[in-house]
């Protein structure tokens, strides 16, 4: 696996393989990687013939200064495991090399993707994502990139962007990857002991039991989202940052949910925020229900 700190030198990769005809697959990631991630090479890796793995913390994305400063940073283990993954080409640029002095050129979406759930509590989060995925895309040249569908609200966007600004990048999203008990991997599962992680399982399974009532018949958002709480909220240290339903098509919070809906929860336990999701009728998790 070659490692390429400058645009320059990625670019000069890309342009060759480009030119020998092959298909280039991408993973961006931020690091700190877990097997959620190298599902995404493999199938990265199933739609082309060479695949980039980009980790770069992206500052632009973080609306608070204490989740960029302690946000895992895990490079040389990243770097092996994107290797032993198959990986041709791990890209790990420096902030400033992406950020130029003078930097001011974002690209920002409007409409309902962007005013809601993640978008609604993370102000300017999703404008640095479309910014620096439009960089890496620019800069990485690929034919295919994989997304995975734990950032729900993240894929969606970047697949609008793509169709938006006519990008030639073909979008795969990749199913969640969760660990046995059910909980959705995440790079920020690392900052949570055992009891932090006991409270983290409500995420989960109150999802589970919400879509277990949407099942018995059970249409009420309010009732759905308060199934999540429940879960969750009995616990000291937990807060819900948001819990709605939204109906996929369109991307509206609804009052009265139906099978082309998703109830998405963000939590922060002790000041660390986990999101996830259930597609309502048509998912379920491995957690642990007592009936
Ligand atoms: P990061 O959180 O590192 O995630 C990188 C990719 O891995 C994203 O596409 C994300 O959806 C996917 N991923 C994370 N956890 C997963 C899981 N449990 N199962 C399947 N896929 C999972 O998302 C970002 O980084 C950044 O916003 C980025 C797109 C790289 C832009 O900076």
């Amino acid at each position: 696996m070659q490692q390429f700190t400058t645009i320059a030198d990625q670019r000069a990769w890309s342009r060759q393989q480009i030119r020998a005809g092959k298909r280039i697959g991408f993973v961006p990631t931020m690091g700190a990687l877990h097997e959620g991630h190298i599902s995404l090479v493999q199938q990265a890796r199933a739609h082309s013939d060479v695949v980039v793995a980009s980790v770069f913390v992206n500052p632009t994305q973080f609306d608070n200064p204490d989740d960029l400063a302690n946000y895992p940073r895990t490079l040389a283990a990243d770097a092996k495991m994107l290797e032993g993954a198959g990986v041709d080409v791990l890209f790990t640029p420096e902030a400033r090399e992406i950020y130029q002095e003078g930097h001011c050129t974002f690209v920002e979406m409007v409409g309902p993707l962007t005013d809601k759930l993640c978008a609604a509590t993370r102000p300017g989060h999703f404008r640095g994502v479309t910014t620096v995925v439009t960089k890496l895309f620019s800069i990485v040249q690929p034919d295919v990139a994989v997304f995975g569908e734990k950032d729900l609200q993240q894929v969606l966007i970047i697949a609008r962007m793509v169709s938006d600004l006519n990008l030639p990048v073909e979008i795969v999203v990749a199913p969640t990857v969760r660990d046995a008990d059910g909980l959705a991997m995440s790079s920020r599962n690392r900052r949570l002991n055992p009891d932090m992680r006991e409270r983290a399982l409500g995420l989960p399974r109150g999802l589970q039991l919400a879509n277990r009532a949407f099942e018995h018949g059970e249409r009420a958002s309010l009732k759905l989202i308060e199934a999540v709480a429940n879960e969750l909220l009995v616990h000291p240290g937990v807060d819900l940052d948001y819990c709605n339903v939204v109906k996929l098509s369109g991307f509206q919070e609804v009052d009265q949910a139906d099978d082309g809906c998703v109830l998405a929860a963000a939590v922060f336990i002790d000041g660390v925020r986990l999101i996830d999701h259930i597609h309502l009728g048509r998912e379920t998790f491995p957690v642990a229900l007592d009936d």
